[in-house]
């Protein structure tokens, strides 16, 4: 199973689109990470949105969504809700849309939609045999974060050995850079990615791994990276301690009509 990773949400504008059958997502601190919380404790749905303005618009047709995200890791003016995880309590979001928009991470999103807009063609040639279908449709797009890391790559597996095609880690960055903390988590996922399959890495993928240090925690590299210390700095220790914990959750958020919901088994998100 070929098995890249986009470093940046960027560039999966770049990728061939043919390639892959299952795409995940991956914002650790904080956008993925709070999905899998706000559908974990019982929101009906979450839909990424890159602007704000996009958001109140959601309100204006439906007044009984709730709003969340940041920019500047900051919650945005007019919003219910800002972007830590922690604030997606069961009994703020159960049975609620949330509308979510983040500075980098909703926008990795926009741009898988974009990149596979085009993918039903299911590559240059006619598809051949009984899979034929299923080879033309646009690949599963899943939200990973270290919570659910295992379970993702599970569920990456499935959907890549279904498709016949490839696996697909985007990892959104920060301000449209690199970030640590979302390339480590592409790392933790190929390595349980090559516990259940023959995995050929891509470059990205490779890089990803060789990112791993084998004497680093996760709550070291979260705390240690650009954006982590950024959170630190603003009093959000404990929304990095969320974020860092590894492989607790069989939740998968997956992309359904531009909406998130929870797919496989619901894990527990209650701290
Ligand atoms: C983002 O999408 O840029 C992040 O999730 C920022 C944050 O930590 O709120």
């Amino acid at each position: 199973m070929f098995v890249d990773a986009a470093l940046t949400w960027d560039e999966a504008a770049r990728v061939d689109p043919a390639r892959f059958g299952a795409v995940a997502v991956i914002d650790v601190l904080r956008a993925t990470t709070t999905m899998l919380a706000a559908l974990e404790n019982g929101a009906a749905g979450v839909v990424p949105v890159a602007a704000p303005e996009e958001a109140f618009e959601w309100r204006r047709r439906r007044p009984d969504v709730l709003l969340g995200g940041e920019r500047g890791a900051v919650r945005i003016a007019g919003f219910d809700l800002g972007n830590s995880p922690l604030e997606y309590a069961p009994e703020t979001v159960r049975g609620k849309l949330v509308v979510l928009t983040t500075t980098n991470g909703t926008r990795a999103f926009r741009q898988v939609l974009q990149t596979f807009a085009a993918a039903g063609s299911g590559g240059s040639g006619p598809p051949e045999g009984p899979d034929a279908e299923e080879k033309r449709a646009g690949p599963a797009v899943l939200a990973a974060c270290l919570r659910n890391a295992a379970a993702a790559a599970a569920a990456l597996a499935r959907e890549a050995r279904r498709s016949g095609r490839g696996v697909l880690l985007v990892c959104s960055g920060t301000d449209g850079r690199f970030s640590r903390e979302d390339a480590y988590c592409a790392g933790v996922i190929v390595r349980h990615l090559e516990r259940l399959e023959d995995v050929r890495r891509g470059d990205g993928a490779d890089a990803a791994v060789r990112l791993l240090r084998p004497d680093a925690s996760a709550l070291e590299e979260l705390s240690s990276s650009f954006h982590g210390r950024r959170l630190l700095a603003l009093g959000l220790e404990r929304d990095i301690e969320f974020c860092a914990a590894t492989d607790v959750s069989a939740g998968v958020p997956r992309l359904v009509s531009g909406m998130l919901v929870l797919a496989g088994n619901r894990g527990s998100c209650g701290e």
